[in-house]
């Protein structure tokens, strides 16, 4: 008898094979129980009918303590009323591991309550479908990156140097010097594009940020590309058509999460039309002033209900363009007619999830970078390295982040960051 993952029912309908499961929830009548289970692939519903199996094994399945682990045996069917589609008619139950009280119920249960659970809570039916979206962005990350001439380059975890401002920076102890944890692996980034020309990286970022928003984590994942003999213009097409990738993915690929996550693919649809608008953040700032935002000033950096507005005035994800100088990092092109703003762009998702992207071209002037760095109270001993690549065969280039967290909270339709990551890591929390 073979055994199975449940997600290949399909290939195995009226066959007996066995599955690894846990119970999830049970029902019984008289002469009937209805398991339902989870085999880390999907839910499905295991039906144990007692003239089937006998006395013995209708007692054992009636008194199924929740995630017990089990190891059914049966038949595959087809079950046209559930979501999933197929279901196991049980002929044998085998408990690999008991379970006594588990805390998790089908009763609602507080926040506080599941984040100190999220061991457990990872296995309820949408934190797994959450996963899976988030599974369907990295692969499809790869796929894309891959299919366009892209390289990864992992860049290093412990640095040196802080590229997104000194105020967020984790600190520790490298022997007798100190590093801190990378908040983005950008300025590693620029120098593999000067030896591999497009280049993408995918791993964990972090700020100590005191922020306590429904966008804000500790630590994050972040897909970095960086493009040499690059222009702005032509780094925004890659970045919408890099989302547009992903959402269609989602789509394609996640059709079980989705439903359980009772997400509108209609709504999803919108965000595979290109091009994404664009508005500059001189619009953008006399938009919101128009609009009844009067705390607003040109030069201020936008709040989350500034993003929402900005957002809502359009139907797809929107560019925001040329930020201030004042307020954006050292490393970013200066506008070549105007000294107040720089050659840069976030890309804010609809629905009021805020910024998914932030990203910009890279100033290429040795001087010039070497006055920023001054001017952000950096140590230019710190960035020689970086200044190098404006000393050797100097050419335009352009890159960007984008937050995996934020843009798997958007496509699941989430309310809060927290939930599109498997072990947040939060301002007043480290556990589990
Ligand atoms: O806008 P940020 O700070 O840009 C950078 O780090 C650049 N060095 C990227 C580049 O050009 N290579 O961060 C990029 C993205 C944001 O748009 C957001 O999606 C995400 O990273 N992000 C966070 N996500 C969750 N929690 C946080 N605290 C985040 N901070 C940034
Ligand atoms: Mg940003």
């Amino acid at each position: 008898m073979e055994s199975i993952q449940i997600l290949d029912a399909k290939k195995h309908v009226g066959e007996t094979v066995q599955i690894g499961a846990w119970v999830a929830n049970k029902r019984s009548s008289g002469k009937i129980a209805f398991l339902q289970l989870r085999d880390g692939t999907a839910y499905f519903q295991g039906i144990v009918v007692k003239t089937e199996v006998g006395e013995e094994v209708f007692q054992l399945a009636k008194n199924l303590n929740q995630e017990t682990a089990v190891l059914v045996t049966g038949e595959i069917r087809e079950d046209s009323r559930s979501k999933f589609g197929y279901e196991i008619g049980i002929s044998g139950i085998e408990v690999v591991g008991e379970s006594h009280e588990y805390p998790i119920t089908p009763k609602e249960h507080g926040t506080d309550f599941l984040m100190d659970h999220r061991h457990l809570w990872l296995r309820s039916s949408k934190q797994h479908a959450i996963m899976q979206i988030r599974n369907e962005v990295i692969r499809a990350t790869y796929e894309f990156f891959n299919n366009n001439g892209f390289i990864k380059i992992d860049p290093p975890i412990l640095t040196g140097s802080a590229p997104e401002g000194t105020t967020d920076l984790f600190e520790t102890n490298y022997f007798d010097q100190k590093a801190y944890l990378s908040q983005s692996g950008q300025l590693y980034m620029e120098a593999a594009a000067m030896a591999f020309g497009k280049v993408f990286s995918f791993g964990p970022t972090f700020r100590a940020e005191k922020s306590k928003t429904r966008r804000h984590l500790i630590e994050f994942w972040m897909i970095e590309p960086e493009m040499a003999f690059m222009h702005q213009e032509e780094s925004l097409e890659v970045q919408e058509q890099y989302v547009a990738f992903l959402v269609q993915s989602v789509l394609d690929n996640c059709d079980y999460a989705l439903d359980i996550l009772g997400r509108d693919r209609a709504i999803l649809e919108k965000y595979t039309k290109l091009p994404f608008p664009r508005i500059s953040y001189d619009d953008a700032v006399e938009l919101l002033q128009k609009n009844g935002f009067e705390d607003i000033q040109w030069g201020d950096d936008f709040g989350s209900p500034h993003e929402t507005f900005i957002a809502n005035s359009f139907d797809q994800p929107v560019f925001i363009l040329n930020y201030p100088k004042a307020i954006k990092p050292f490393y970013m092109k200066p506008h070549p007619t105007r000294d107040d703003v720089v050659i840069c762009a976030d890309m804010i998702a609809p629905e009021g999830y805020g910024e998914i992207i932030g990203g910009s071209e890279r100033a290429t002037d040795y001087e010039f970078l070497l006055e920023q760095i001054r001017n952000h109270g950096l140590d230019e001993n710190e960035y020689s390295w970086y200044l190098d690549l404006r000393k050797y065969g100097s050419v335009p280039h352009t890159g960007f982040g984008l937050g995996l967290e934020r843009t798997v909270t958007w496509l699941s339709g989430i309310e809060h960051v927290r939930e599109a990551i498997p072990f947040p890591r939060l301002l007043n929390r480290i556990y589990p």
